[in-house]
């Protein structure tokens, strides 16, 4: 017999837990894992019992687009591991490290109540000891866009998602379309390395007003929220012009830059069309392309990107 899974789904039975369950009052909870060699062996003993393990990485300070990323995982998956750890290695000095936003109880509790087995948490000791000098690079698809402005970025996503690989051995991983240029990044590393995981991509969650959902928001001021809905606008402008048959890359970037500008506080870093599977430049829009953009809001960079579909050759 299955065991129930949360609280909320009591049954009244005491029944037997797997290794990597927890049981409270005979009721399987979410397990929390803070050490690399005890998570390993779950995995090790969850996949030598036949079960699927559904990953997603995350940051934390969980929002609807993490939380979408592990509904999904949950569907497809007889396991479903979340890891919760802000990763230094992607952090350039002067950027966000320190003050990107912590919540793990609240973090605790949405996961929970999503449907989370484990939850993997870990520390800067644990993931990059003294003497640690292994990276991974992915060339090509990391130099554009959020590669020119954030230059060690890739590196230090690519090295730690790697290691979470190797932590967690899930057999699928979810990764969201937010981050576009970072699930290609993932596909690629996947595909070169020979990880046998499949990766799985997700549409991008926003706002009722458009915002796509980023744990950034949260150092949004009100003024500058309103600004920030500019990114989102611009995407569906430019979405209308390739409807009506505009191809021109150039013409498309200045309607959306200009829209940007148009707003207080607003200072771009790329307004980009680019081919969505080698992330370089594209000239024209025929087929699909992605138009990704980068936008620092007051203090606080966001990105945003949506795909253009040309109708008409
Ligand atoms: P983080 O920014 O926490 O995002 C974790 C996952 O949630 C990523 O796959 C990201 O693309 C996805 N995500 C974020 N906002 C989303 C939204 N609005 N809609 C859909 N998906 C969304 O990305 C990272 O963390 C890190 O780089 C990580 C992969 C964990 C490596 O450290």
């Amino acid at each position: 017999m299955k065991p129930p899974r949360h609280p909320s789904r009591r049954l009244f039975i005491f029944v037997e837990t797997k290794s990597w369950q927890c049981s409270v009052n005979g009721f399987v909870t979410m397990k929390i894992v803070d050490n690399i060699e005890e998570m390993r062996n779950l995995a090790e003993s969850i996949r030598r019992d036949g079960k699927k393990i559904a990953f997603v990485p995350t940051m934390g300070y969980l929002h609807e687009g993490h939380l979408s990323l592990m509904r999904y995982g949950r569907e497809i998956a007889d396991v479903l591991v979340a890891s919760i750890y802000v990763n230094p290695a992607q952090f350039a000095p002067g950027e966000d490290f320190d003050q990107y936003p912590r919540d793990f109880e609240r973090d605790r509790e949405l996961s929970e109540e999503v449907g989370v087995d484990i939850i993997f948490t870990t520390t800067d000791e644990q993931m990059y000891p003294e003497g640690y000098q292994t990276y991974v690079e992915v060339k090509e698809v990391t130099k554009n866009l959020c590669g020119r402005s954030r230059p060690i970025f890739f590196r230090g996503v690519a090295t730690v998602v790697t290691k979470l690989f190797n932590i967690v051995k899930p057999h699928v991983a979810i990764f969201g379309e937010k981050d576009y240029q970072q699930l290609v990044t993932i596909k690629r590393m996947v595909n070169d390395l020979n990880f046998g995981i499949e990766i799985i991509g997700r549409p991008i969650v926003r706002e009722p007003d458009g915002l796509a959902m980023s744990s950034r928001n949260a150092y949004l001021s009100k003024d500058e929220r309103k600004s920030a809905l500019s990114l989102s606008r611009s995407l569906k402008i430019a979405q209308e012009m390739v409807k009506r048959g505009e191809k021109s890359s150039s013409r498309i970037i200045d309607r959306v830059r200009k829209e940007i500008l148009s707003e207080p506080y607003t200072e771009i870093d790329y307004v980009q069309i680019v081919h969505p599977d080698t992330i370089t430049d594209v000239e024209e829009v025929t087929g699909g392309a992605l138009l990704a953009l980068a936008v620092k809001v007051g203090k606080t960079r966001l990105i945003d990107n949506c795909m253009l579909v040309s109708v008409r050759s």
